[in-house]
């Protein structure tokens, strides 16, 4: 078994003055909330991927040959859409839920873009993360990577098992089929108007899918909806001084069938597009109707409040047993403006309470580890669209059993982080996890011979720690 290094100074001072630092609102833990927060602002959860950074500086798409088609923001705010675009407004059925992983083979849905899209998102899932959570983050992500406005998410979305009803608008429809379309989704004629010229100011469209609209024999390229892969308010200028090259305006095919946007933008005589005209009203107006789009969801699911970004975010923090010794583990992650170097930040310190022994809750002595920056974490889009990055702290500190650990807080540059006063608590320490001596048995990716469909299951043999006043007195393996 590899050396484990400890810190080798654990210090003993009196307990130190404790000040809220933390909002009200979030308390730590929270499983689901955290789980969240990390893969919206770090950009991975179970997987350690970096889905969200696939997305990042507003990449396209490399495919085999040097083909880039497309954005994957812009791939990704299409999946969304298309998700959401079966909601029936009228009996709150649908909507953001996806259901488009069942969906897929219908025309209305045609598109590599889309099975792309579910290529990056699936396999990232978990029992607190629904895929419509991630379709809902890829929006969020694609806008920021593309220089767009944040745009608030809110967790808490349910997976349909089947495919919902069919109705994602097609070019070819009329306009009266588009505004009742977008009615039965929740959006006014306006709102219709202007979400179209958000989703189209990122991509365009394949001649490989919609040969009707570019035609090309090489069925190679894509027409974009304006001249710049950027989230920005071209879309409007363009169509507004008619130097736009859309391909639903202007169609390339010369079938004016397929005319869409042409026919949406002016349904208003242009009011809309005129008032989206500028980088504020734009960003304004699809914030918050985008926002409206991934919010749009069956009206028996309830969603989270809007998840903001933590300054400071606790992780992993375990009793655990290491070469035979028992020790405290958890990682802060801290926020610093990106031009600030954290080498400059003078030490991060763990502080932390006994919860057995003479020490006990607090008293007289508390406990303390310092660490200077050694990593960074990772970060999403939307993290980066705020010019911020995270500095991660793993604090692995030796402990005795006799007197373990009950709570633990941490002080940067003075400034104490304590969960909202309460301190960061250990739920209970006479069950311990064991990872270091568990193993995983990989038969992935061996598919079973009995049923050539499935993959043999992956077999995890789990170790835990009992603590002797629970009277077990060994530590226990059980393979499953
Ligand atoms: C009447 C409504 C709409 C029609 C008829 C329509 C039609 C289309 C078509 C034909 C494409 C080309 C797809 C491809 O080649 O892969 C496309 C692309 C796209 N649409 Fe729409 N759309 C509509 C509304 C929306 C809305 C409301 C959004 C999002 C807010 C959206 C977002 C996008 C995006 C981002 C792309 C580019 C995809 C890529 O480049 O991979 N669309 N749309």
């Amino acid at each position: 078994m590899p050396a484990t290094t400890f810190l080798s100074y654990i210090l003993w001072i009196f307990s130190i003055p404790v000040i809220s630092f933390v909002s009200a609102e979030y308390t730590w833990p929270s499983a689901q909330h955290d789980a969240l927060e990390q893969f919206l602002y770090e950009g991975t959860h179970v997987t350690d991927d970096n889905v969200a950074g696939l997305a990042g500086f507003c990449l396209h798409r490399a495919l085999p040959g040097g083909f880039q088609p497309s954005t994957f923001a812009a791939e990704w705010v299409r999946l969304a859409y298309h998700d959401m675009a079966t909601h029936n407004a009228t009996d709150g059925t649908g909507g953001l839920d996806a259901s488009i992983f069942y969906e897929l083979d219908r025309p209305e849905n045609i598109g590599a873009g889309n099975v792309n899209s579910i290529g990056d998102f699936k396999g990232h899932s978990s029992k607190l993360v629904s895929r419509s959570d991630i379709i809902a983050m890829g929006v969020i992500w694609g806008v920021a990577a593309c220089g767009g406005p944040p745009i608030p998410f809110r967790y808490g979305r349910k997976d349909a098992l089947r495919a919902g009803r069919s109705g994602v608008p097609e070019p070819q429809q009329d306009l009266a089929s588009h505004i009742e379309s977008f009615r039965l989704q929740g959006f006014t004629q306006k709102e219709m108007i202007a979400l179209v010229a958000c989703g189209h100011t990122l991509g365009g469209v394949r001649s490989v899918d919609f040969q009707d609209i570019v035609p090309d024999p090489s069925n190679s390229s894509i027409a974009t909806f304006d001249t710049t892969s950027s989230f920005d308010h071209l879309i409007a200028t363009q169509y507004l001084n008619s130097s736009t090259k859309n391909p639903l305006i202007r169609v390339p095919s010369g079938n004016m069938t397929f005319a869409s946007d042409l026919r949406i933008f002016s349904s208003d005589r242009n009011a809309t597009m005129k008032g989206l005209n500028s980088e504020t009203s734009f960003f304004q107006t699809c914030s918050t109707l985008l926002a409206k789009m991934i919010d749009t969801i069956p009206s028996n699911v309830h969603l989270s409040d809007v998840v903001t970004l933590l300054p400071v975010k606790v992780s992993n923090a375990q009793i655990t047993a290491i070469d035979s010794q028992l020790v405290f583990m958890a990682d802060l992650r801290v926020t610093f403006p990106i031009d600030i170097n954290p080498m400059a930040v003078s030490k991060v310190r763990m502080l932390w309470c006994d919860s057995r022994g003479q020490f006990k809750n607090c008293n007289r002595v508390t406990n303390v580890a310092s660490l200077p920056f050694l990593d960074a974490a990772d970060t999403s889009p939307l993290t980066d669209s705020f010019n911020i990055q995270f500095a991660l702290y793993r604090f692995k500190v030796q402990i005795s059993a006799a007197r373990s650990v009950s709570k633990f807080w941490f002080e940067i540059d003075g400034v104490v982080h304590n969960n909202g006063g309460k301190g960061y608590p250990i739920g209970q320490d006479e069950i311990i996890f064991v990872p270091s001596l568990g193993s995983v048995d990989q038969k992935f990716p061996q598919p079973d011979p009995a049923n050539p469909s499935e993959f043999l299951p992956t077999s995890y043999n789990l170790v835990f720690g009992v603590s002797d006043t629970l009277s077990i007195a060994n530590t226990f393996s059980k393979s499953s």
